[in-house]
């Protein structure tokens, strides 16, 4: 039987049984620095709160979210300098995927359009797919170290009347840009002039590095009511499988994105307590997952830069490397399955994030040092007579 004649058409015209995220089984050998699952288990104390939130019967509805953790919300972004109203101006999901879903399907209509750059982080494209809306891609371009930023004018040259968002990535995954308050102001602009939504993925901002800050987009003038925050738990407190997010916005704007029905309130309540125990005393596990991933970073771009062929820019923020292989002139799909192929390395290629990304990989810190010394001996071995490992993959 057909099937896919039931089927709603936007999940039709998406290539069948498509997936953002997909688990790898395990290889012996494997180094998997694919997914950007940080490799830390979250501390006891937040495991014990949630069974003890569940043995004090926090076991039932809690329409729109338990008010205690929303309050916890608020005062945590309270650190970036920006009061928020907990009741109304937080909205809990599960995860940052989830937080993605909400913003797009509160705006975005078939037809329309929302302008994400490339490289972009791949989890908005479906998403978008399934409201109808398309993609408009503004290529970010590299600065002088050679990270990619955002570009202004390919920014406003991607913005067309049917134009509803433009999405920010910042700390930018996967290409380690931390934006610059000018940064900020030239899109603040930009959204202010063409009337438009500001969707700002800001899951990363514990991780930034080099004296940075991160500065949210949301306090500029004018963009209270046109910025949606989205934020998950997933990188900050290594809480992927347990999934918790929430989104800020203005109060006006949030009632549009209350308007999408997910649900009671996707995330269960126990973990709202524990992720409320989080916000107030997790942030020594934080500390200390940040200086492992600092120090991973230090060691690896440097490693990379040895390799011929290879450059890599350090990281602003976030704990990827996005790495430059154009010399190398081979398809950064081909080399990211050959590479698994010859040396079980797992990376992400390029084109995975849109294609103004070819020619670049993208490794996941997500294992200790001593892996990365063997990721760095395996790659150069890959790198070394890489034509002849896989002749039609390499013309
Ligand atoms: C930029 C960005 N946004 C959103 C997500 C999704 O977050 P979550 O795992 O909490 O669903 C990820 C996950 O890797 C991400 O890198």
């Amino acid at each position: 039987m057909d099937v896919m004649k039931f089927a709603k058409k936007e999940i039709a015209a998406m290539q069948q049984g498509m997936t953002s995220r997909v688990s790898v089984a395990p290889t012996p050998g494997m180094i998997n620095l694919g997914a950007g699952d940080p490799d830390f288990n979250q501390p006891e104390f937040i495991n014990k709160a949630v069974y003890e939130a569940m043995k004090a019967g926090h076991t039932h509805y809690a329409f729109g979210g338990d008010p205690e953790f929303k309050a916890a919300i608020a005062e945590y972004y309270q650190k970036y300098g920006v009061t928020v109203d907990p009741s109304s101006q937080v909205l809990i999901e599960s995860g940052g995927s989830q937080a993605i879903f909400r913003a797009f399907g509160a705006i975005l209509d078939p037809g329309d359009e929302i302008v994400i750059q490339d490289p972009a982080y791949q989890g908005y494209n479906q998403p978008a797919a399934y409201f109808g809306a398309s993609i408009k891609h503004a290529n970010m371009t590299k600065d002088e170290n050679g990270t990619f930023r955002p570009d202004m004018d390919n920014i406003r040259a991607a913005i067309t009347g049917k134009t509803k968002a433009l999405l920010i990535c910042n700390p930018d995954n996967p290409c380690g840009a931390v934006y610059t308050q000018k940064e900020l102001e030239q899109i603040a602009e930009i959204a202010v002039e063409k009337d438009i939504v500001v969707i700002a993925d800001e899951i990363y901002t514990e991780y930034v590095w080099g004296g940075r800050e991160h500065l949210p987009i949301i306090n500029l003038p004018d963009m209270w009511e046109r910025t949606m925050v989205l934020m998950s738990f997933s990188k900050t407190f290594a809480w992927t499988g347990c999934r918790a997010g929430y989104i800020i916005a203005g109060p006006e704007l949030m009632k549009v994105i209350n308007g999408v029905p997910i649900g009671i309130c996707s995330m269960p309540v126990p973990f709202q307590k524990a992720g409320t125990l989080a916000l107030k005393e997790g942030w020594d596990f934080v500390a200390e997952m940040r200086a492992e991933f600092k120090k991973r970073i230090d060691y690896f771009v440097p490693r990379l830069n040895e390799i011929e062929g290879i450059t890599c820019p350090m990281p602003e923020g976030a704990f990827y490397t996005f790495v430059d292989i154009s010399e190398l002139n081979v398809p950064s799909v081909d080399f990211a399955r050959e590479f698994f192929h010859h040396e079980k390395v797992r990376c992400a290629p390029g084109t995975q994030y849109g294609p103004n990304s070819e020619g670049h990989i993208r490794f996941a810190l997500v294992k200790p040092v001593e892996d990365l010394e063997e990721v760095a001996v395996r790659l150069e071995r890959f790198t070394k007579d890489l034509p002849q490992k896989a002749p039609t993959a390499f013309p």
